[in-house]
């Protein structure tokens, strides 16, 4: 009896251990960014929107675009970065491996306020996704290429990209930001101390 007793403490304190580990693992390695890029990217490189972004990645910045013709703004971008990217960058001022960038856009509303003339985020139009690639995983996909996974998403659809080809509808475009690794960094307060 008092040796069965033994046994199962002994058994419950090795699954007690166990578990602790498994639980302990992901978020070890969350904080270098891989398990996010892990679950934006499958195997074969088709990037998707993560459900759970605006709860679980952390706030980079937000770009306000002003509207033609002045008086407010057309459109609002708000960035977010993976767990774990922010305090990376601090420390070795670059993205690591596996960290993922998601810009919301949305088209802009502008109304009186108390606070004067003041524009807020409407409708969401769709959202930006970049990967943090330092091994070159997918060196025949026209989606990767320059050190990152690049696709953008409508609204409508988080999983499906309507992207074909980043250096025809992305790059250029970054081009500006290419000796800060093809990121706007100026537009991200958190990236600096
Ligand atoms: C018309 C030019 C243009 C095109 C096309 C474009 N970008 Fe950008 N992108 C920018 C600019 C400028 C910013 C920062 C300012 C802003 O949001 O207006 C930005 C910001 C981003 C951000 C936030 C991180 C950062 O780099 O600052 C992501 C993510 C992003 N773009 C991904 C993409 C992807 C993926 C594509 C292609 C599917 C793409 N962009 C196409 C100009 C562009």
């Amino acid at each position: 009896m008092k040796i069965l007793k033994v046994a199962c403490v002994t058994f419950v304190v090795i699954l007690g251990i166990g578990s602790a580990i498994r639980q302990s693992a992901p978020r070890a390695r969350a904080a270098d960014g891989v398990t996010a890029g892990v679950r934006v990217a499958d195997r074969e490189g088709n990037l998707r929107v993560p459900d759970d972004y605006r709860t679980s990645y952390q706030l980079l910045g937000s770009w306000a675009i002003a509207a033609d013709g002045g008086g407010g703004s057309k459109e609002f971008h708000v960035v977010y970065a993976s767990p774990g990217v922010i305090d990376a960058y601090r420390k070795d001022k670059r993205f690591p491996d596996g960290a993922v960038l998601i810009k919301e856009v949305f088209r802009a509303a502008t109304s009186e306020m108390t606070t004067g003339t003041v524009s807020r985020a409407d409708a969401l139009k769709g959202w930006f996704v970049m990967v943090k690639d330092t091994r070159n995983r997918h060196p025949d996909s026209a989606l990767w290429g320059d050190g990152w996974g690049w696709s953008w998403f409508d609204a409508g659809d988080r999983s499906k990209t309507t992207t074909t080809n980043y250096k025809a509808q992305c790059l250029a475009c970054h081009v500006p930001a290419r000796t800060s690794d093809w990121v706007y960094v100026d537009g991200y307060p958190p990236l600096r101390h």
